[in-house]
């Protein structure tokens, strides 16, 4: 091609890439279709149902197929409320109650927005110094709400399991665990831990350590004295203790063991303390849920969600290392490609601190809406959460045929239908989970306390009421009464 017909072809591909970039007389009108159609999803949320099944129409990938010239936006947005926003679980539903639920703030939506509009490179201080500085004054905010010293480090995940991954690696660097020490390094959890640490202690190669199933009491928390004894036996053995990982607040029941007493036998038998609070850490802003946190502030490192208990939508997760260097030396590389970065070290820049390179600027959807709202509101939410569990607790007990086998520590009650005696109580459990979410006003999730079926409320979503809690208590015994007449 001679320079003469490069520049006529470069000219021609210039005009047709133009297209990438709309100007404002194009820009608007897709902007307020977009945010007609979110005002319309909100305003329409307090009726829509919390759970729609899946149906046929949804089981085609052709809505989805990428068209070689533009499609309309009006087209566009109708895919997404068909075959995306409609079908599955409506995780922006107050009535979402399953699982653990997520948030989805508003004004996390803008942060996410503005985040994308001006594209800043925070992985790296000297490329997006404002952006190092926002998302590591997040993380001493966090590391403050728990007590840990201004010198703890961490890095803004897209969730808990990526959080959990960095820890534990920092954890096996920091004793030492090479490889021909894996077979030798023990780790106590409980069966109700997540099983996200047992895939993460997978991936960082650390899947051959011995686990132990530490016992637990009968609220569902790691019995110390039960994790003091197994250890002394696996160092009679010659094995050598090295992790500990306590929950603040289980995905099953909520239940957070006991920090203190557990920091101590870590303490003792120099193990590292990992806590998992990727549900319950945010608790420590509501007034009394710093008192059941207790003793988080002497973990070595902690996992909290902010898409969880602070209400960001989901892709927020957040992991806290007391030693900074300790989680530097586990994640630092260069690479000459990137010399002209090196003298902006005034911050850790999160690609120090984590596997990321190039990554989301996550900071702004949790800076904004703090901004905008203010933390009091979290805390009031917060609050409201842990006292919304006690009321469904309360409710359930005065409620004829329900068994509650435990209180609840933090905003989860697990519960359970006793049927006639000779009924099956799983069968019946296992029937009255799918009738409530087939009727899909409310959500819910079961799972299993030893052989038993159980139900849950999991009540973490910011647009969770009281009126929710008892929608979903009306449903329950409605459905109940369907099915006794059925039988
Ligand atoms: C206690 C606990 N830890 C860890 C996780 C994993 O977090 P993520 O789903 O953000 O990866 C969850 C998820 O529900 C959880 O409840």
């Amino acid at each position: 091609m001679s320079i003469s017909q490069l520049e006529a072809r470069l000219q021609e591909l210039e005009q047709h890439a133009l297209l990438l970039e709309p100007d404002a007389s194009h820009r608007f009108p897709m902007q307020q279709a977009v945010e007609r159609y979110a005002q319309h999803f909100l305003e329409a949320l307090p009726e829509a149902p919390a759970f729609v099944p899946r149906s046929e129409t949804h089981d085609s990938l052709a809505p989805f197929a990428i068209p070689e010239q533009p499609k309309p936006i009006a087209e566009t947005l109708q895919v997404l409320q068909h075959q995306v926003d409609t079908p599955g679980i409506n995780s922006a539903s107050g009535g979402h109650l399953g699982y653990i639920p997520g948030g989805g703030l508003y004004y996390a939506g803008l942060g996410d927005y503005l985040a994308a509009v001006a594209n800043k490179y925070a992985g790296i201080f000297y490329s997006a110094p404002g952006a190092v500085k926002m998302e590591n004054l997040l993380l001493r905010w966090m590391a403050e709400t728990i007590g840990f010293p201004a010198e703890a480090a961490g890095n803004l995940t897209s969730g808990g399991s990526i959080a959990s991954l960095i820890a534990l690696a920092t954890a096996r660097d920091a004793k030492q665990i090479t490889s021909r020490l894996v077979p030798e390094a023990v780790v106590y959890l409980t069966s109700h831990t997540h099983h996200c640490l047992n895939k993460a202690l997978r991936i960082a190669g650390l899947g051959e350590c011995p686990i132990r199933l530490v016992p637990m009491d009968d609220r569902y928390r790691m019995q110390p004295q039960a994790l003091r004894a197994v250890i002394e036996q696996d160092k009679a053995a010659g094995l050598t203790p090295w992790l500990l990982v306590a929950s603040a607040g289980t995905t099953d029941v909520g239940a957070v063991d006991p920090l203190p007493e557990l920091a101590a036998v870590a303490q003792q038998h120099q193990l590292w303390f990992h806590v998992d609070a990727a549900y319950g850490g945010f608790f420590a802003l509501a007034p009394s849920g710093k008192e059941i946190l207790r003793g988080i502030e002497q973990a070595d490192s902690v996992v909290m969600d902010p898409h969880k208990g602070l209400f960001i939508p989901y892709g927020s997760g957040a992991v806290l290392i007391k030693d900074r260097e300790q989680l530097a030396k586990t994640h630092y590389y260069s690479a000459n490609y990137m010399q002209d970065a090196l003298a902006a070290d005034q911050e850790y820049s999160p690609a120090d601190l984590s596997p990321e390179l190039s990554k989301h600027f996550r900071g702004l959807r949790l800076w904004l809406p703090l901004q905008l709202h203010g933390v009091a509101a979290f805390r009031s939410a917060l609050e409201e959460k842990l006292l919304l569990a006690q009321y469904a607790y309360a409710k359930l007990q005065e409620l004829t045929g329900f068994e509650t086998p435990a209180a609840p520590a933090l905003s989860v009650v697990i519960f359970r239908y006793l049927p006639a005696a000779g009924a099956d109580a799983n069968a019946f459990n296992q029937r009255l989970v799918q009738a409530v979410q087939q009727d899909g006003r409310v959500f819910l999730s079961s799972t299993k306390l030893g052989d038993d079926f159980m139900l849950r409320f999991a009540i973490l979503s910011f647009r969770t009421h009281k009126a929710t809690i008892d929608l979903a208590l009306e449903i329950l015994q409605e459905k109940v009464r369907e099915l006794q007449t059925q039988r």
